[in-house]
């Protein structure tokens, strides 16, 4: 049966405190307005409140800008932490924790947020944030009166609000302690519907880096396996189809490609595997999972030569950027790599992504940022598809396309692109994981 969350949530209203307005904590914030809740918002950066304040959203999420308007009478924003003391008790912690040289994560921003609030047994701090597992205890240690929850998000960029709204659980977890308030973190959530996986703090930070690193294991097997199909002649597409209706495997994450991206992945993974080295045991399997992935970003280039030779001196087009559609993030995309190994290679790159490209001017030394993508195919050698935006896919391949490429060659690092329809064009397609010559015979240098 299907619940109302907007209207079952009304009955329960919380205050809720939301420190951090970055990405997770607007997404957040929004979400618990649109149920009903008064949200109090803290960032440090003035500037970004003021324009929160204003009704400016500061950054491209789908529905965010949307549930953010219609929940204005319930969002205060504030540069300020005690006013957020003051009329919430549940403080949803989700200022960014980034990597440090060491690969650990930085929680300096984390223990700044707990020594402003300080002793407090009135409220509870809510961890957002991916910290390692740990930190809850050790926090719970030094604030022994403060309440502390850990409620680790799940969501993608560009599906944000629906996966908050739609969640498949949600992880609560928490001591003896502090189990009032995650009763009341707990029930906050409850309209959503969803599986609540009530736990202690340690093992619920330890489900969110073990989900992200299952999640990226997943992609570095399924690129393995394309690998392989590619010298012993099978199609990783239809090896995922076959393998992902056994409903133990599921067909969701099995998509062969470039490499994984973004800002979670690459940076949980490292962060389990440094915490398990930390704590004396050699996560092996996560090490090669961070190797695959490195390789496979750098396969491409190997195929751009089987078909070029040398690729000093040739005009190679990159399309997309961002590491993955539909967002303008850049943080950990395989173009970045992609286009310094084509650099150092000698080829002249031109990049071009439908909204990330001034961040591509910022990250990509040495490749020229071109401002579409038949600028960038104009005259290219060879190009390489990197992120699966749905323009390319109505690019006119096999017309201007074709009369505009110096030479027609395709390399579809997401297997996005019609291979046969581009061999019967006349390219010479590589996808990935796809059995060699079964799309197109490799043209002459
Ligand atoms: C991810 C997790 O999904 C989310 O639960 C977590 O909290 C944050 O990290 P996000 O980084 O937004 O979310 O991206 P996602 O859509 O999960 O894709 C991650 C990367 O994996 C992308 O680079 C994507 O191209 C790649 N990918 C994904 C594959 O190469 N193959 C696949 O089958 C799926």
């Amino acid at each position: 049966m299907a619940t109302d969350p907007t209207t079952s949530a009304l009955a329960e209203r919380e205050p809720i405190g939301v420190i951090g307005c970055g990405w997770v904590g607007l997404v957040t914030a929004a979400c618990f307005a649109e149920l009903g809740h008064d949200v109090h918002c803290r960032d440090i950066v003035p500037e970004k409140i003021e324009s929160l304040a204003r009704g400016e959203v500061p950054i491209f999420e789908p529905r965010l800008a949307e549930l953010l308007e219609r929940g204005r009478e319930r969002l205060s924003f504030t540069t300020e932490l005690a006013p957020v003391l003051e009329r919430a008790r549940l403080l949803f912690c989700a200022v960014d924790t980034p990597p440090t040289h060491s690969g650990d994560a930085d929680l300096s921003r984390v223990e700044r947020v707990v020594d402003e609030i300080g002793e407090s047994s009135d409220h509870a701090l809510v961890m957002k944030s991916t910290v390692p597992v740990g930190t809850g205890r050790a926090i719970a240690r030094r604030r022994e009166g403060l309440g502390y929850v850990s409620n680790p998000e799940f969501l993608k960029e560009g599906s944000a609000v629906d996966d908050f709204m739609g969640p498949d659980r949600v992880v609560v977890g928490a001591e003896e302690s502090a189990s009032a308030f995650a009763e009341r973190v707990a029930a906050v959530y409850q309209p959503l519907g969803a599986p609540i996986v009530r736990t202690d703090v340690a093992s619920a930070e330890m489900i969110k880096l073990a989900s992200n690193a299952f999640l990226a294991t997943k992609i570095s097997f399924i690129n393995e396996i394309a690998n392989v199909s590619e010298e012993l002649g099978a199609d990783v597409t239809e090896v995922a189809r076959g393998m992902g209706l056994d409903e133990r495997i599921g067909p969701k994450f099995l998509q062969a490609g470039i490499g994984y991206g973004g800002s979670c992945f690459p940076k949980d993974v490292s962060a389990l595997k440094q915490l398990a080295g930390n704590s004396g045991y050699h996560f092996q399997l996560l090490t090669a999972v961070i190797e695959v992935n490195e390789l496979q970003k750098r396969r491409t280039v190997g195929k751009l030569k089987k078909h070029l030779g040398s690729l000093v001196g040739r005009e190679i087009a990159l399309l997309g950027v961002a590491f993955k559609p539909h967002t303008d993030d850049v943080r950990e995309a395989t173009s970045l790599v992609l286009a310094a190994r084509l650099v150092g290679e000698g080829a002249n790159v031109r990049a071009y992504d439908p909204v990330a490209g001034a961040h591509a001017r910022e990250l990509l030394p040495g490749a020229h940022v071109s401002g579409s993508a038949l600028e960038a195919l104009d005259g290219a050698d060879g190009a390489v598809l990197v992120t699966e935006w749905p323009e390319f896919r109505e690019l006119d391949w096999a017309g201007e396309v074709r009369e505009r490429m110096a030479s027609p060659l395709i390399v579809d690092g997401r297997n996005f692109l019609d291979g046969h329809a581009l061999a019967e064009a006349g390219f010479s397609y590589e996808g990935v994981g796809r059995p060699r010559g079964a799309l197109g015979a490799p043209s002459p240098a």
